[in-house]
């Protein structure tokens, strides 16, 4: 069986963890990077892999040959721009996490996917992705709203997005922002009770920051906790670190979230809960796990003649695996 064979575009953390995650896989092949700064990749992954700048399609399409190619820039710039160009000329994948604009991002991807026949998988990863799922499993078996927790451990959840809002602020040299879900919230959902909350009525945020030598200290504060979205409506704890602590201290991309839904069944209201939760030592290494399951997928709905974009909730998911139909009957059932 010939394997399917895979382009990385865009070469950071989640960029890094579908090579170890391609690397895992006995049917998928890694068979190039493409990037906009193709030196310091090839820097980083030596000769054993080809690298190609990333503007030339034509040519690396020529020269990688791939089934599928998974997106691994930034979704607030990178993805909205690259994505329905690129899937002019080959499937795509990508795991664009700006929740408000996914009707803007399936649709533009839809229309340069059915116009170009290849096929495009949006907005995967585990939050949105698997969590979307979940969501949606949860409120068609139980026709409740299920509500998403994130930072469960005592250490909470590593907000990438929170952070970079941390690191432009005046004065600030680097920082890390931790999530922590509020644990009365969790059990008032537990119990059923539906609430309607708003955004600081479920979690806390917690965040290290380390200031450029002479920075006004409380200048920094204040912006921070008035940074409205980010910041304004949370409780929001913060420690002044040096760079030597925030490094090990705020190692690695830690992080975790619970999707709940609870409601009742029946005439007598039996109660009835469902819970996903997911723990990731690393993030963008877990991302990367998903992205690599749904390329597979990709390749298979465009051997099956399908063409548009996709998210995980049209994806069956037997595509997703790699065990065949008689394996997943015989053991997965
Ligand atoms: N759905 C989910 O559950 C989920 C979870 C986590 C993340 N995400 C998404 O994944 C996206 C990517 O996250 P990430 O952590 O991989 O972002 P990142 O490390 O900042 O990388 C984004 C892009 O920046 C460029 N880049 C990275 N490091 C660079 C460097 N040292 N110098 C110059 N350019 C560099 C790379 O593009 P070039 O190689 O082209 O230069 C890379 O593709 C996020 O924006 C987020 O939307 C989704």
């Amino acid at each position: 069986m010939s394997k399917t064979r895979v382009v990385i575009a865009g070469y950071g953390n989640v960029g890094r963890g579908v090579r170890q995650a391609l690397a895992k896989t006995e049917d998928m092949e890694l068979v190039g990077i493409v990037s906009r700064t193709p030196d310091r990749v090839k820097k980083e992954v030596g000769d054993a892999i080809p690298v190609l700048p990333i503007a030339d399609t034509a040519a690396w399409v020529a020269a990688f040959r791939p089934d599928v190619t998974i997106l691994c820039g930034g979704s607030k710039q990178d993805l909205p721009q690259q994505g329905p160009e690129l899937v002019q000329s080959v499937c795509t994948v990508d795991s664009f996490d700006n929740h408000s604009q996914m009707p803007e991002h399936f649709h533009a991807m839809d229309a340069a996917a059915k116009a170009s026949g290849k096929v495009a998988v949006i907005a995967t990863g585990w939050d949105p992705g698997i969590f979307s799922l979940e969501r949606t499993l949860a409120n068609a078996f139980l026709g409740v709203r299920a509500y998403g927790f994130y930072g469960m451990t005592e250490k909470g959840g590593l907000s990438m997005g929170h952070s970079d809002a941390l690191r432009t602020i005046e004065g600030v040299q680097d920082a890390r922002q931790y999530t922590h879900a509020i644990p009365e919230a969790v059990e008032q959902v537990r119990r059923g009770e539906n609430p309607d909350f708003k955004p600081g009525d479920m979690h806390t945020r917690e965040c290290f920051i380390v200031a450029k030598p002479g920075a006004d200290l409380e200048k920094i504060r204040k912006t921070v906790v008035e940074m409205p979205g980010y910041f304004a409506p949370y409780k929001t704890t913060i420690h002044f670190v040096t760079q030597e602590e925030l490094n090990s201290k705020c190692a690695g991309f830690p992080h975790d979230g619970l999707v709940i839904a609870s409601g009742t069944t029946g005439e007598v209201h039996h109660s009835a809960s469902v819970e996903y939760h997911c723990r990731w030592g690393s993030n963008p290494e877990a991302t990367a796990s998903v992205l690599v399951a749904h390329a597979r997928a990709a390749a298979r709905l465009f051997k099956a003649g399908r063409s548009g974009a996709f998210t995980s909730l049209d994806i069956p998911p037997a595509y997703l695996s790699p065990l065949s139909q008689e394996e997943l009957l015989a053991h997965w059932m």
